[in-house]
């Protein structure tokens, strides 16, 4: 059972000590969650006020985005005022969680590659949906537009609602569990399709063997309606005011509801994890008795 992990980290410059820091690289790579109920994202008045008023009819689609080295916000139709107000919130979120990072798992720092930040406005639950985007099926996190080629997928969520709403997510079984259940059913790559997907632009890069089969799991998943309802779960809220650490790759969960949440995105080498036997690539290729990547 996924457990969850509660470390008493008050702010992002926060000095953790070298057992919280130990906790918590333990917690991450053993599947686990990091939960840090006192760590807030605090917010400037003007920045309330956009949450405040905030419909969700400026966002185009299922949340707002900005990535490093991008100064362009997107995913929604603000003005130009309210965008500027909207990055900077975005860009200090990257930095903070950063800072974080760096304080709670020193030993990432060096091979930590900063992915997308998100802001989520509109509430998750009831959002219509294809089976396959739905995310409020269990899944394990894989993209098919951007190969990690076995890097792990780290996600540091803030809730910052303003009118006290949980962000409540189901995390399911282990990874090797998942893995185990539908690896009869996972088919090979076709030969030449990594390299035609990248010249098409449908993928950033060539599309792994592991990405291939870290895809096949999260389709399973999700179309596997007997499956969201019998797997082994459990149902976790994050408050406002708090924050968690997991790994979006390797934990299965469904984010069911809540709104107005900020995600970070981290990748990691497997090299730079301190047990990279525990990461989704090693398992797979452990279960498969061959190379995938
Ligand atoms: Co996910």
């Amino acid at each position: 059972m996924t457990e969850i992990v509660r470390l008493p980290v008050e702010s992002w410059d926060w000095p953790c000590s070298a057992q919280d820091q130990e906790a918590a690289i333990t917690a991450l790579e053993s599947g686990n969650v990091v939960l840090l109920p006192q760590l807030d994202f605090p917010l400037r008045d003007n920045e309330r006020d956009f949450y405040f008023l905030s419909t969700g009819a400026e966002v185009k689609g299922k949340n707002i985005s900005l990535s490093p080295g991008d100064d362009k916000v997107r995913g929604s139709s603000a003005d130009v005022a309210e965008l500027g107000v909207l990055r900077g919130m975005m860009v200090r979120f990257s930095n903070m969680s950063q800072a974080l990072v760096q304080h709670l798992l020193p030993s990432y720092t060096a091979t930590l590659e900063r992915g997308r930040t998100c802001f989520c406005p509109l509430e998750i639950a009831g959002r219509p949906s294809s089976l396959r985007e739905d995310d409020t099926r269990l899944h394990i996190d894989s993209s098919a537009s951007s190969p990690t080629r076995g890097k792990r997928i780290l996600q540091l969520v803030s809730n910052v609602n303003p009118v006290g709403q949980a962000q409540t997510w189901r995390l399911g079984e282990p990874f090797e569990q998942v893995a185990r259940r539908y690896q009869s059913s996972l088919q090979g790559q076709p030969w030449g399709s990594s390299q035609v997907l990248e010249m098409l632009g449908i993928t950033k890069g060539q599309r792994s063997a592991y990405d291939h089969n870290m895809l096949q799991l999260h389709d399973r998943m999700k179309a596997d309606s007997a499956y969201q309802a019998s797997a082994e779960q459990r149902i976790v809220a994050l408050k406002p005011g708090g924050s968690w650490l997991v790994y979006t790759d390797q934990v299965s969960h469904a984010a069911m509801s809540g709104r107005l949440a900020f995600e970070q995105t981290f990748y990691l080498p497997v090299a730079g994890m301190r047990e990279p036997a525990k990461s989704p690539l090693r398992v797979l290729e452990r279960l498969m008795g061959r190379k995938l990547t």
